[in-house]
């Protein structure tokens, strides 16, 4: 029987050493991990897919009907107006069943995009929406229970230039360069019918160099394996894609075909020779939608998780450049949290033992201010007092004058009336 790795221990050294030391075996029996891949495919046709996409791109420049086109859909949508002064987003879920298979796809939709007079804001509620969708899968990460979760993480940006023939303006620029770092952008030329076959190819490369000179990062096709490498450098060579969108039926001969119909003739969309529409189709939804999402895991939620654990305090290193686990940054933080706890109840009772003092010293203030009053009351009033025990006495005394002077008058009056008549 072959040896299995467990009988012979790998010896402890480093990486490299490690991988030195791995045998390559010889089965000689059927163990049956061959239909892993089997065991996944049930699994995720049993979960079904989701993807979710993004359609940045002005008023009336094609979103929905591009929409329609690729998922063959017709949603009949209503015109937006030009008038809304700020920029929104349109979120809508569908439920699509291909054979066996199920997807749940989210498009998100900008509303309003390009139509204020000042537009230096326009990327924030695009940038807002892709950090939400961030944090929301980041606070689920961290959650104890978790339940069952819809990821709406955006996997991909559709981008929809207009297809004005010269260059990008100053928005898509602004735009791309905010959300280049969060999300896979795929550039689109859209209403590409309304461009010439001479004009497309120059329109094409002054769009690619522009982004390169911005350093704008768009969705680099993965090249690594056999299989898509082909298809997705042929693919690369086509960037921007240049859709026409229509769901309308179409009779060109004796076949009825997805166009747009023209005096001159008829553009038929799933015709890879009158436009991109069925290389963006099969780019996303056949050969990388895996890939969209792989990416958005690895690379834009990953960079959005590293710099939000640096914000909430975490990183790789200790203070000494030592490399630090969670668990021992999480015991530290929690440390210096309750250290820090401490400290402000210290800074509290301080400050409250002050304010008492504070109005200790008021109040006695306070206090020694009414006694001053008080007693000047009390003087006043013993004042008040002796002077009107003082006006009594002399009251009296006039009184005591008055009544003897009355009877004195008295006493005269009696003799005189005595005396008068003595007299008659
Ligand atoms: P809002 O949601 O209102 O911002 O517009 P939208 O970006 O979703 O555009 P929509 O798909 O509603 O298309 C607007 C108009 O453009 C419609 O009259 C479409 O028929 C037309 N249209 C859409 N795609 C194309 C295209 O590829 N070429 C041309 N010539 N017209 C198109
Ligand atoms: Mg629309």
């Amino acid at each position: 029987m072959a040896e299995s790795p467990m009988n012979k221990p790998v010896p402890n050294d480093e990486d490299t050493d490690k991988e030195e030391n791995i045998r390559c075996l010889t089965l000689l029996d059927h163990f049956g991990f061959e239909c892993l891949p089997h065991q996944l495919v049930t699994k995720y046709m049993k979960e079904g897919f989701s993807f979710n996409i993004l359609c940045v791109g002005e008023t009336g420049i094609g979103k929905s009907t591009l929409i329609d086109t690729l998922f063959n859909t017709n949603s009949k949508e209503h015109k937006s107006s030009h008038f809304h002064s700020t920029v929104g987003l349109k979120i809508q879920a569908h439920e699509l069943q291909e054979a066996n298979v199920h997807l749940k796809l989210t498009v998100v939709k900008t509303v309003g995009y390009g139509d204020q007079i000042n537009k230096e804001g326009s990327y924030r509620p695009i940038v807002d929406y892709l950090d939400a969708q961030f944090e929301a899968y980041l606070q689920e990460e961290l959650k104890i229970k978790r339940s069952k979760y819809h990821d709406s993480r955006i996997h991909v940006c559709l981008y929809f230039i207009s297809p004005t023939g010269h260059s990008l303006k100053s928005l898509d620029l602004i735009t791309m360069k905010k959300i280049d770092h969060k999300v896979n952008i795929v550039p689109l030329i859209a209403k590409a019918d309304t461009i010439s076959k001479t004009d497309l190819p120059m329109f094409k490369s002054k769009i690619m160099s522009e982004l390169a000179k911005q350093g704008i990062q768009i969705y680099q096709f993965p090249v690594d394996d056999d299989v898509t490498a082909q298809t997705n450098s042929l693919m690369k060579a086509q960037l921007p894609f240049a859709v026409v969108g229509s769901v309308e039926e179409v009779k060109v001969g004796r076949r009825t075909v997805r166009g747009r119909q023209y005096p001159w003739g008829v553009l038929q969309v799933d015709n890879e020779n009158h436009c991109d529409f069925v290389r963006l189709r099969d780019m996303l939804l056949c050969t990388n939608m895996e890939d969209l999402k792989e990416q958005t895991h690895t690379l834009h939620y990953e960079h959005y998780r590293s710099v939000r654990l640096k914000q909430m305090g975490f990183s790789e290193v200790g203070p000494n450049n030592q490399p630090i686990s969670f668990q021992e940054i999480y015991e530290a933080k929690r440390q210096e949290f309750a250290e820090q706890c401490l400290r402000e109840e210290e800074q509290l009772k301080h400050k409250f033992m002050q304010r008492v003092k504070e109005k200790e010293i008021a109040f006695k203030e306070t206090e020694r201010e009414l006694q001053e009053q008080f007693e000047l009351l009390k003087r006043i009033q013993q004042e008040e007092t002796m002077k009107l025990e003082e006006e009594r006495r002399k009251l009296d005394e006039e009184i005591i004058e008055f009544y003897k002077m009355k009877a004195a008058s008295e006493s005269l009056q009696a003799q005189l009336k005595r005396d008068k008549e003595r007299r008659k």
